[in-house]
């Protein structure tokens, strides 16, 4: 069965990467099996739950998550161009995240977002985490920092990593063993998400989770396919096209 995964919580209809979103995205009529959220580091080291390198766009604060503490981050709206309504959210730590997340039974895809800015000691502040709230077979660690799942597999070999990308990957089963990781998170309607690469994939038993699907003739699609999971802005959609199923 295809796994819905909340991408950015309900992020279709709510602020992305808030504690609401992931509540709404797990909660009953939204019936997501995971939560997907990212995580960048802040100027003292903290791991908070954002999308981008900078605050502008989802926040009530200017400047990169890098140059900006905790403390001032902590006092920033995290719904910004969001209505009024949600002006109490806040930008959550990863710990926020994990100590909800630890009373309930769903997934969660920790993308760490360092790809563009390194952020070194970003893979052992997340494991270290992970492990603290005990809840290592839940996670599905991913980055488009290929490096980094590598990284992620020398420190913590025994927690589930994918590949993230929107490229094209040679012979990316054989890839994706080499790192090792055993998901693959592609692009959707990418060219490294075709069909034939998708079904190859699964042959190979790696696991195919495209993102981010929020059409239903392509969530239909991706069900039908087989696929292990698909990430949405709109999990609720997508679990009512697995219920008529
Ligand atoms: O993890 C899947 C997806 O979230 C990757 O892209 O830009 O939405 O973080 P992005
Ligand atoms: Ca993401």
């Amino acid at each position: 069965m295809t796994k819905i995964f909340a991408h950015r919580g309900a992020s279709g209809h709510f602020p992305e990467n808030t504690m609401l979103a992931f509540e709404k995205g797990i909660e009953a009529g939204a019936e997501a099996d995971g939560i997907e959220l990212d995580v960048q580091l802040t100027k003292d080291g903290r791991i908070v739950v954002i999308h981008d390198e900078r605050l502008n766009r989802t926040t009530s604060l200017k400047g990169f998550v890098k140059d900006t503490a905790y403390d001032v981050i902590k006092t920033a709206n995290a719904a910004a161009g969001h209505d009024q309504a949600y002006s109490d959210l806040k930008v959550p730590l990863l710990e926020d995240v994990l100590s909800w997340a630890v009373k309930k039974d769903f997934l969660i895809n920790i993308e760490l977002k360092n790809s563009v800015i390194r952020y070194e000691g970003m893979e052992e502040k997340v494991l270290e985490a992970v492990k603290r709230f005990n809840i290592e077979e839940r996670v599905i660690l991913s980055t488009f920092n290929h490096e980094s799942v590598a990284l992620c597999a020398r420190l913590a070999p025994h927690i589930e990593r994918a590949v993230l990308t929107a490229d094209v990957l040679y012979q990316p089963d054989q890839y994706i063993a080499s790192i090792p990781a055993t998901g693959y998170h592609p692009k959707l309607n990418s060219p490294g998400a075709t069909d034939e690469v998708l079904k190859k994939m699964r042959s190979s038993s790696i696991k195919v989770r495209p993102y981010t699907v929020n059409r239903p003739e392509d969530m239909k699609h991706l069900i039908e396919l087989g696929a292990d999971g698909m990430f949405t802005d709109f999990p609720a959609k997508a679990a009512a096209l697995l219920k008529n199923e």
